[in-house]
Order: structure tokens, then C-alpha cells, then sequence
């Protein structure tokens, strides 16, 4: 379904074009989804050059912008460790009464407070890259300068790529980017897995890619598409004595997948909340 064009009342600003502030941008643009002025600061011209066909303006650096633009929105989508000198840059658009969109992990509402000032609206939110398809989940947490409009502003701009959720509490974004920010990335290895673990019984490559492809693909389609849990969607495909069950006796035991799964997920959460201190 196509989202409602959001106007946001003045221009956007994306800083960082790489794989995530891409897809945030893509999908806004394939689904027309923000009616706005946008600039890309990016200085990697040719990451922004796909996106200044379709209209985008290209800054190298914050500098280059138009003293007298007035962004309704910035976008922030560098890695955590390009911050500091980004924020550094960032002086001329702070106090311009800007809501600041973070979407990176482990840098806290309080470090963008110590650099933009603590007047400034900022909301930290956790995407993930099927936002350039319009399946993104997003979560979102904002410091208490952001009023009811901007928060509204966020929201919707998470939206148009995807599911969004609510945190009040900040320091549940650790586990979120260890879960959802990363998740494509565990779905993608499963596929991979999955792949290899069919040429290991005798397929062809292509048959076994193609068919862990599209066997995943199908599930969370299937997932999203229905109201039942995961656990009886998973029980639907086990028949008694079958050949799934066996799979999973592998896959449930106690050594299986969910105690890796849960160490994967708690090393991710670490380094999220190193990133932060
Ligand atoms: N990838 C994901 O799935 C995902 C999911 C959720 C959240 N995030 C968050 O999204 C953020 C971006 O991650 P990413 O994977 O998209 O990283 P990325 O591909 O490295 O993208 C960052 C981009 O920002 C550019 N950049 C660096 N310094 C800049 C500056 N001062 N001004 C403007 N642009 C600058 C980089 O250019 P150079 O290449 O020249 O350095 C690069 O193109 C991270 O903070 C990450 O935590 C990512």
C-alpha cells in the first residue's frame, strides 16, 4: 500500500549515503513519500550521484549547504565512529531548530545533546536495511526537547520505509540494534546456510541457493502475512515422524540454535553499548 506523501514543512538533510541512509532515502523516493526539498551531505559523491537524478542535492560537507536552508529534518547516517568530526561540522545547523534523526548505533541522546546543544529535538531511531524495500522495522526513542509534532515528524519518516515501534527507556536500543538493526544480517547468514548445507547433500549450487532464497523469502512473507505465532507456523511445517522433525531435533536441542542465537544476540548488545561509552 502506498504511504500519504508526509510533508515535513521544510527541507530534509541526509548526512551519510552509505548502505542504511541509502536505504532510508531510496525508499522514501520509490514510494514518494517525502515531500521535501533533499540534500545529501555525502563525500562520496558517487554513493549520492544515483539519488541527484531523481532530484537530490549534493553537499560534500555540511558547509556546503545553503546558509539560508533551514532543514526541517537531518537525517544522521554515518557510522558511530565518523561522529565526532561529523558533529564537529555539524555547529551551523545546530539551534536552527532542526529535530536531529539519528540512526546510529550506540551514540546516546546525550552525546548529541553534549554536541548540538540540549535545546536541540533529537530522536534516536533503529532501522534496519529492508527499509529500501518498505519492510524496515524501526525503533525510536527521543530526548525530552522533541515535542509532539517532531516526534509525529520521526515517526512518520520511519514509517514510509516500514513498521515502527516506540522506547521510552533509551537503554533498551542496545538489545534493539543487536536484534532488529542487525537482524537482515542473521536472516542473510541463514540463507547462506541453509544454501550450503543443501550442496553438503548433494545440490547444485544454483538449485540450493536459489531454493534457501526463496524458501526464506516465503517465511517471513508467510509470517507477516499471518496473525499465528512463529512457534505454530514452525509446528505447521512438522508433520509426526516426518523429515522437518528431525531437522529440528538438530536444530532445538539444547545446544542448538537458540543458545547460539542468544550469544550472537548478547555480543551485539556488548558492543552496542561499548559504542555508547
Ligand atoms: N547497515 C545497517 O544495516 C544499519 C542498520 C541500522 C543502523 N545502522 C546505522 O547506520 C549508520 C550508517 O551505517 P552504514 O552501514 O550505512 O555505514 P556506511 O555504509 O559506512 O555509511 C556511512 C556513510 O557516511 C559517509 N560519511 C562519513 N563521514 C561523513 C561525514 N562527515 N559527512 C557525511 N557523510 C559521511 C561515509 O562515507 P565514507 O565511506 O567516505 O566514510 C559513508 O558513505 C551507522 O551509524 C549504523 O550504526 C546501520
Amino acid at each position: 500500500m502506498q504511504p500519504e506523501t508526509l510533508d515535513l514543512g521544510g527541507p530534509l538533510v541526509l548526512i551519510g549515503c552509505g548502505k542504511m541512509g541509502a536505504a532510508l532515502l531510496d525508499g522514501w523516493l520509490a514510494r514518494r513519500a517525502v515531500a521535501a526539498d533533499v540534500t545529501v551531505i555525502e563525500p562520496m559523491a558517487e554513493n549520492a550521484a544515483p539519488f541527484m537524478a531523481r532530484g537530490v542535492a549534493h553537499a560534500r560537507d555540511p558547509g556546503g549547504l545553503p546558509p539560508d536552508l533551514n532543514p526541517a529534518v537531518v537525517v544522521v547516517a554515518v557510522k558511530p565512529q565518523q561522529m565526532d568530526a561529523l558533529m564537529a561540522a555539524c555547529a551551523g545547523l545546530a539551534g536552527t531548530g532542526a529535530l536531529f534523526l539519528s540512526i546510529a548505533a550506540g551514540r546516546s541522546l546525550a552525546y548529541f545533546e553534549g554536541r548540538l546543544g540540549a535545546e536541540t529535538a533529537i530522536v534516536r531511531a533503529m532501522p534496519n536495511t529492508p527499509a529500501a524495500v518498505g519492510r524496515g522495522m524501526s525503533v525510536l526513542c527521543a530526548n525530552p526537547k522533541t515535542g509532539p509534532h517532531q516526534r509525529d515528524l520521526a515517526g512518520a519518516l520511519m514509517a514510509a520505509v516500514g513498521e515502527v515501534a516506540w522506547v521510552e527507556d533509551e537503554a533498551l536500543l542496545d538489545a534493539v540494534t543487536a536484534v532488529s538493526g542487525g537482524g537482515p544480517a542473521y536472516v542473510f547468514l541463514l540463507i547462506e546456510c541453509l544454501a550450503q548445507a543443501g550442496i553438503d547433500s548433494g545440490l547444485p549450487e544454483d538449485l540450493a541457493m536459489g531454493i534457501a532464497r526463496a524458501t526464506v523469502a516465503g517465511a517471513g512473507e508467510l509470517v507477516r502475512q499471518s496473525d499465528l505465532p512463529a512457534s505454530t507456523l514452525r509446528e505447521n511445517v512438522t508433520s509426526p515422524a516426518g523429515t522437518t522433525l528431525e531437522a529440528l531435533k538438530v536444530l532445538m536441542a539444547s545446544d542448538g540454535l537458540q543458545p547460539l542465537m542468544s550469544r550472537a544476540i548478547a555480543e551485539a548488545t556488548r558492543r552496542s553499548r561499548e559504542l555508547a561509552s
